[in-house]
């Protein structure tokens, strides 16, 4: 489903990116870890194309994808149906087939149709929301930036529960986290980045017995 080699990006003489590669097959669970900085959120930005890439190379099987943004921006007066609505209509919904989408997605992600507008939001809820509009049209691939977050206890397993549901509806998941305790209930596979580079791939059979926790400080400390 998506085939990453040598994926580079430079800002302003800094390289943020350098030469990741990776492979996520169509049903997998993929999780991009590190610490903030890495270069994770600029890694899938160069996927979805809205950073360039500097260097290297991409092929994704979809052109069906539903991006989940690290801090989702939606206009303050629009309730969680009229948000919908509106990218659902965005992406080429009629009205009928818009209003059909946002009732489903707010089912889906335990979103009630209430007035409240996402100005009042919680976190948790703005995070379901912003799962919900990645969701519309039933994308094949989802990419999600940080979805657990800055929620509470409650909030993450709900939205954990969610992910792993979709993950066996079969989509294709890539998610980006710093909070390996969440990604270890969602994903099988995955990458550490530390300063633009991979510093060892994560995969829960072959490092069968050691948690992701573990995994991940002892190649943080044998990289100082
Ligand atoms: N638009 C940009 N211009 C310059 N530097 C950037 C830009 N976006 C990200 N960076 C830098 O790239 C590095 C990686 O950032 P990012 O990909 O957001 O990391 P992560 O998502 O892992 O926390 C950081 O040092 C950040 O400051
Ligand atoms: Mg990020």
């Amino acid at each position: 489903m998506l085939t990453i080699k040598n994926l580079t990006k430079v800002y302003d003489k800094k390289t943020v990116v350098s030469g990741v590669s990776f492979t996520v097959g169509r049903g997998e669970a993929f999780a991009l870890l590190g610490s903030n900085g890495a270069g994770k959120t600029t890694t899938i930005r160069m996927i979805l194309g809205l950073a360039k890439k500097t260097a290297g190379e991409m092929g994704i099987g979809t052109d069906a994808i539903g991006y989940q943004p690290e801090s989702p921006g939606f206009p303050p007066f629009l309730t969680g149906r009229e948000v919908l609505e509106y990218y659902a209509k965005l992406q080429g919904m009629n009205k009928a087939a818009a209003k059909e989408e946002a009732k489903r997605l707010l089912m889906l992600t335990g979103l009630d149709d209430s007035k409240t507008k996402t100005g009042h939001y919680s976190k948790g809820m703005l995070q379901r929301l912003a799962l919900a509009q990645a969701l519309i049209g039933d994308p094949a691939l989802l990419i999600l930036d940080e979805p657990t977050a800055g929620l509470d206890a409650v909030g993450r397993v709900e939205m954990i529960r969610l992910l792993c549901r979709l993950k066996k509806e079969g989509k294709t998941i890539v998610i980006n986290s710093h909070i390996l305790s969440d990604i270890e209930r969602i994903c099988d596979k995955g990458l550490l980045l530390d300063k633009g580079r991979v510093y060892r791939n994560w995969d829960r059979y072959a490092d069968e017995g050691k948690s992701l926790e573990q995994i991940f400080m002892e190649t943080m400390e044998a990289v100082q």
